[in-house]
């Protein structure tokens, strides 16, 4: 059986990346599976944040969830820390997983720059915890963008090995991550504004470079505006995006959002300067992005709803966990 699971950190502002990577494939998901959406709240505290934050942070991840249309009633929509799960798993898959594994993490190495002895112990663990994350609920399919893909791999390392060491060679399945959605390539990566070269994130330090979901109309007209691009028109055939990576980027966000192929965005707008395609760009990026921020603002001002779904959310997926939770701690020889 196919089982889904997934996970956003509450550590700042949604942006396009986190959207046309991951939550858009949640909304396609949950009709067809058995979907976990985890707002990841362990995850979010490796780099400090402060706590009413974290808190309104949370709830901004629930709403936004609920907002782009998953539906808490299909998918299960909770808080990680909601479910013991899965720092009781962590603990476990830490005396798992081989140092020489997490040492290789590039993502680590980005986060904790260039002082990585000041960096928590938590953010050294961190793929470890989402292996956790995944494994405790048995999940087959992880949709994610391509730079997750790293951690996912580190999650398969540490399923074999637990089934390898407790000789139960079917206990955990080896997650899949689910990198591609319906429109293939394009929405995997989508990169920063400002550096085709970098995905966008919200740690750049460029504040042009990453579009948030709750920007406004004028914000985003005016980031597109600003996004770097070159002089060149726009290529008519998808081989002429090479080498471009500002125009490979921007057209790839337009195919995304608008559900064509890239070929078909080039068919429309090759030839074309970027003075006609970027309005074109913002206008439906707007589109796409302003129902969801306004449902996401109306969600967030009743935070009680969005504690109540959580909550649910929370007790629903212990009801998956904690089955293979008793069956993992038997395997390890815990008394239960
Ligand atoms: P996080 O919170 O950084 O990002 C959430 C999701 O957004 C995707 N994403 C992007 N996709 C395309 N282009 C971008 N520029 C871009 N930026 C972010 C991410 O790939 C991710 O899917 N470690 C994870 C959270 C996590 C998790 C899990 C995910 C914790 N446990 C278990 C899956 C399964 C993270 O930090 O994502």
């Amino acid at each position: 059986p196919t089982r889904v699971f997934s996970g956003i950190q509450p550590s700042g502002g949604m942006h396009l990346g986190n959207y046309l990577g991951a939550i858009r494939k949640f909304v396609d998901l949950q009709h067809e599976y058995d979907c976990h959406f985890c707002v990841v709240n362990m995850h979010a505290i490796t780099v400090w944040q402060d706590p009413q934050k974290l808190l309104e942070q949370t709830m901004h991840i629930a709403a936004a969830y609920l907002a782009a249309g998953v539906d808490p009633e299909k998918a299960v929509v909770f808080h990680q820390s909601g479910v013991r799960a899965h720092a009781e798993l962590a603990w476990i898959l830490n005396c798992v997983a081989r140092i020489g594994w997490v040492n290789r993490m590039t993502q680590f190495k980005d986060k904790a720059g260039k002082d990585a002895e000041r960096a928590s112990v938590g953010l050294y663990t961190y793929p470890v915890l989402m292996a956790a994350d995944i494994l405790a609920y048995k999940a087959t399919h992880v949709p994610v963008g391509e730079d997750q893909k790293q951690h996912l791999e580190l999650a398969r390392d540490v399923a074999a090995k637990f089934n390898h060491d407790y000789d139960k060679p079917d206990f955990f399945p080896q997650p899949e991550p689910l990198i591609k959605g319906q429109f293939g390539e394009t929405g995997a990566r989508i990169m920063s504004l400002r550096d085709g070269t970098m995905k966008m994130s919200k740690s750049n330090p460029s504040e042009n470079s990453c579009i948030y979901l709750t920007d406004d109309t004028d914000l985003i007209a005016k980031k597109i505006k600003k996004a770097k691009s070159d002089p060149e028109p726009l290529p008519t055939e998808t081989g002429g995006l090479e080498d471009r990576p500002e125009a490979k980027n921007l057209v790839g966000i337009y195919a995304t959002l608008s559900g064509k192929s890239v070929a078909e965005v080039l068919s429309e707008f090759g030839g074309q300067g970027f003075g006609v395609f970027k309005p074109a760009l913002a206008e439906l990026v707007v589109e796409k992005i302003s129902p969801i921020s306004a449902e996401m603002r109306r969600l967030e001002g009743d935070p009680a709803f969005l504690q109540g779904i959580l909550r649910k959310g929370a007790e629903r997926a212990s009801e998956v966990t904690e089955p293979i939770l008793k069956e993992v701690k038997e395997t390890v020889g815990y008394l239960v």
